[in-house]
């Protein structure tokens, strides 16, 4: 397996691959890799000829800088992981100035709205800082397909929104949340959890669940505020927010519409770790 770590290195390498006519797979990561990575990684080798796995920790979509300098850094250890799903796998594995140069800083973006809902309201400037990365990290890869999982489910709306607001000629494909045994949608931060906390985790998936029956027959505000009140019962997970809102504009639902679809979102946190999961609720 190939890891290249400069731009340049990249790009003359993806021109002999034009020449050839090869298509080529992308997924863009922060590293720490699991099972939940590979499954997009899988899907990528299955419609592509050969995939490149960017590892980047992008310093602008950081909203807490104790955050940043936590994330877990495992470079050799993902190579390795990468090595036991197949062959025409290269890595991107670039430090921060051969991404940003001499300034590390975000570019300003709109996506018509999607920003100011639930992760924008939390976490400010990041998706500033996710559009930054993702797109320069098109512009290198110059990829046919890439691969966002559904895990972070505005995010992968917003890469929609950049590609087509920005016409970068690059088919965006989500992917399902791969889960832990327990339900725990799999996260490079679950690293970071005691063996308890994680235990405890699996609370937030069996919540949703259980809110996703709720919807069937209550109002979406009856519904949060079913979640709400678990949270608070819980001793060690900290609810930062439920939210309800339509798939296609992540607006939140005021009335339920048998013409849409909907899904549930929630952010809380354990041992001062931010966890994040979603599902859909018809
Ligand atoms: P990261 O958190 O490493 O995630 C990389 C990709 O893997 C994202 O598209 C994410 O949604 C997906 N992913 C993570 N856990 C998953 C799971 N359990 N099931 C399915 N997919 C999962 O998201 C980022 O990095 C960054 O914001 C990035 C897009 C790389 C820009 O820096």
């Amino acid at each position: 397996m190939t890891t290249f770590y400069t731009q340049n290195d990249v790009k003359s390498f993806v021109q002999t691959l034009k020449l050839k006519n090869k298509t080529i797979g992308f997924v863009p990561t922060m590293g720490a890799l699991h099972e939940g990575h590979l499954s997009l990684v899988k899907n990528a080798m299955t419609d592509n000829d050969i995939v490149f796995v960017s590892i980047f920790v992008n310093p602008t979509q950081f909203d807490n800088s104790s955050d940043l300098e936590k994330y877990p850094r495992t470079l050799d250890a993902d190579v390795d992981l990468l090595k036991t799903v197949g062959e025409n796998i290269y890595v991107y594995a670039p430090n921060v100035q051969d991404i940003y140069k001499k300034e590390v800083k975000a570019e300003n973006f709109s996506y018509d709205g999607l920003e100011f809902e639930m992760e924008g309201k939390f976490r400010t400037g990041h998706f500033d800082g996710v559009g930054t990365i993702v797109k320069r990290l098109f512009e290198i890869v110059t990829p046919n397909n890439a691969y966002f999982g559904e895990k972070d489910f505005q995010q992968l709306m917003i890469i929609k929104k950049l590609v087509s607001k920005y016409h970068i000629p690059v088919n965006v494909v989500g992917s399902e949340i791969y889960r832990e045994a327990s339900g725990l949608a799999m996260s490079s931060r679950n690293q970071r959890l005691s063996d308890e906390a994680r235990k405890e985790s699996a609370f937030i998936y069996q919540t949703l669940l259980k809110a996703k029956e709720k919807f069937g027959t209550k109002s979406a505000t009856k519904v949060k505020e079913w979640v709400q009140e678990q949270f608070e019962k819980h001793p060690l997970l900290t609810l930062e927010y439920v939210e309800i809102a339509n798939s296609k504009n992540l607006k939140t639902v005021k009335r339920k519409s048998k013409n849409e679809t909907y899904r549930i979102f929630i952010a809380a946190f354990i041992e001062n770790i931010r966890l994040i999961d979603n599902i859909a609720l018809n």
